[in-house]
């Protein structure tokens, strides 16, 4: 008896106390999840249970999420879903342009990007456009539309296009033609894009765009930066990263690294250019962007910022578009002789095309709309809400919670497109499709084809991209057809942005 006495006064009660703030916390998960199951029964989502939510359907359909979203987006009546899962806030995924038209401009203020997703991509991004909100973005934002809507820096992209597609493009693809080698379209188009939004943003020398020779160290340690950020979103739980962050282990270390010498490349930069204006007394000869934000007078640290932003905006979106686009042609090979058809009627003799007839290639601009509708380089994208709200379909939004606009599933969905949603059609794009292809186009809501985002926080590059992306092509198609090699169907791979898994391996043939 006296032993019992003495267990219970000396070992249980403080057993009691030490586990009791666990009991309790436990109390409260199961008293919140089973009030969040509550109110979410109004709305559409995967099936959930308390505490866990999601995670059991989430991990079964880990490999292929995009589609698993636009299925339950699909089922769900005003094309929306609510997502429960243990270890992420509450999800709020819509492919409803309303929505989408409210959280993208209607509501701005209240859905920034949030910390959840600066915190992901901060160690690399720093403060630059890409990854602030509020004031920061604001100022930067307004210098930045100012500088992209230059005519000086329209005809820098143009001279850089002229000077990356005709000088090292095109003798590389005669050259792969001539030996018949295999070669990964998409690593090529991506060293492209990177050259180019390299010699844009800060006017340094080319890399090699060959595959089969090693990548630039600028391109690889941006590379590994942008995979190790994208791991950290989609891990289920955030601190594992932190962890691995705190004690330098593993990725978390490369990606140490990998930002350092990125820093160390541009800083280097920016410090050589500033030189070079001080000794011509300050007159900026220069067009790229770096030399008009050293102008404007601003930090290194803040230029550093924004032009690693700029170049991870600009990289890897095009070359991902592109490379969609020459899959999806090589399987529509009556498109391809239509789009050729409509290149050599506007390019005529010329060798080269200029500004203005790109803005005629209508049915190319048709094309690749519509294979960025079916495979948007930025798949889906998130903010998070400052305070409760309301959607506009009457879906409620909690302060906190996440809220993803999904490009992937707008584009599939049957009440967007019609029942043709999932074909590959051009057409689509003309306000009159029977007619001759010369017709105009639609002026389509970006908020039902958010691909390049809308309202305020629109991409900055959309025009830029477009330019670069029908000069490319065009110049492609005019003397060379690609054959994929391998019959299988690709794999789209949602990471930061999408890409092809495995690449796109084809074969090279002069154009007859
Ligand atoms: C097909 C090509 C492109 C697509 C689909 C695309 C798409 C997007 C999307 C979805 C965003 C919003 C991302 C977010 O806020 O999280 C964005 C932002 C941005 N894009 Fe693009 N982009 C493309 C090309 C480019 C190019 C070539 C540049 C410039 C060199 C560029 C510069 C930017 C910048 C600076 C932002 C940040 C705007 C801001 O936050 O205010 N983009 N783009």
């Amino acid at each position: 008896m006296g032993v019992v006495i003495f267990m219970s006064i000396y070992i249980l009660k403080p057993l009691t106390f030490m586990f009791l703030p666990i009991i309790l916390y436990l109390f409260h998960v199961i008293l919140r999840d089973l009030w969040r199951v509550n109110r979410k029964l109004s709305c559409h989502g995967p099936p959930t249970y308390p505490i866990i939510g999601c995670l059991i359907s989430f991990y079964k359909n880990r490999n292929h999420l995009l589609d698993w979203y636009t299925e339950l987006l699909t089922e769900s009546a005003t094309n929306t879903i609510v997502v429960h899962r243990f270890g992420a806030p509450r999800t709020i995924v819509t492919a409803n342009p309303e929505n989408v038209e409210y959280m993208l401009k209607t509501n701005f203020n209240n859905f920034p990007k949030g910390k959840r997703f600066t915190e992901i991509l901060g160690d690399f991004l720093g403060f630059g456009i890409f990854n602030v909100d509020g004031e920061l973005w604001r100022s930067q934002r307004k210098l930045a539309s100012h500088e992209f809507s230059a005519k000086s820096l329209r005809e820098l992209a143009m001279n850089t296009l002229e000077e990356e597609v005709e000088k090292q493009l095109l003798p590389l693809l005669e050259s792969l033609a001539a030996a018949k080698e295999v070669v990964d379209l998409q690593e090529l188009l991506r060293r492209l894009a990177f050259n180019m939004v390299c010699e844009v943003s800060l006017g340094i020398d080319r890399f090699c765009l060959d595959p089969s020779q090693p990548i630039s160290p600028l391109a690889k340690a941006f590379d590994m930066a942008s995979e190790v950020c994208a791991r950290r979103g989609a891990a289920p739980l955030f601190i594992v990263w932190k962890i691995k962050r705190w004690l330098g282990l593993g990725s978390e270390q490369k990606l140490k690294d990998a930002v350092e010498e990125v820093h160390a490349y541009v800083n280097d930069i920016i410090q050589h250019r500033k030189q070079k204006m001080n000794q011509r007394d300050q007159v900026c000869s220069e067009d790229d962007l770096l030399s008009r934000f050293i102008s404007a007078g601003h930090e290194d640290e803040i230029i550093r910022d924004m032009m690693i932003s700029f170049i991870m905006a600009g990289r890897d979106t095009t070359s991902a578009a592109m490379t969609w686009f020459f899959w999806l042609l090589s399987c529509h090979p009556d498109t391809e002789q239509e789009v050729l058809k409509e290149i050599e009627s506007v390019a005529g003799d010329t060798e080269m095309l200029d500004y203005e007839s790109l803005k005629e290639l209508k049915l190319l601009k048709a094309c690749l709309c519509e294979s960025m509708r079916l495979y948007p380089p930025v798949a889906w994208d998130s903010k998070h809400a400052m305070v409760d709200d309301l959607l506009p379909d009457g879906t409620p939004v909690n302060a906190g919670d996440r809220l993803t606009y999904f490009p992937y599933g707008m584009g599939r969905m049957e009440a967007l497109w019609g029942k043709d949603r999932l074909e590959f059609k051009p057409d689509r794009w003309f306000l009159e499709p029977d007619k001759e292809k010369s017709g105009a186009l639609k002026e389509v809501c970006p908020y039902k084809f958010p691909v390049f985002q809308a309202g305020p926080r629109v991409c900055l590059g959309k025009e830029m991209a477009f330019t670069q992306m029908k000069y490319v092509v065009a110049s492609i198609l005019r003397r060379f057809e690609f054959r994929p090699v391998g019959s299988e169907s690709p794999l789209f791979v949602p990471l930061l942005t999408a890409h092809m898994a495995g690449g796109f391996k084809v074969l090279v043939h002069r154009r007859r």
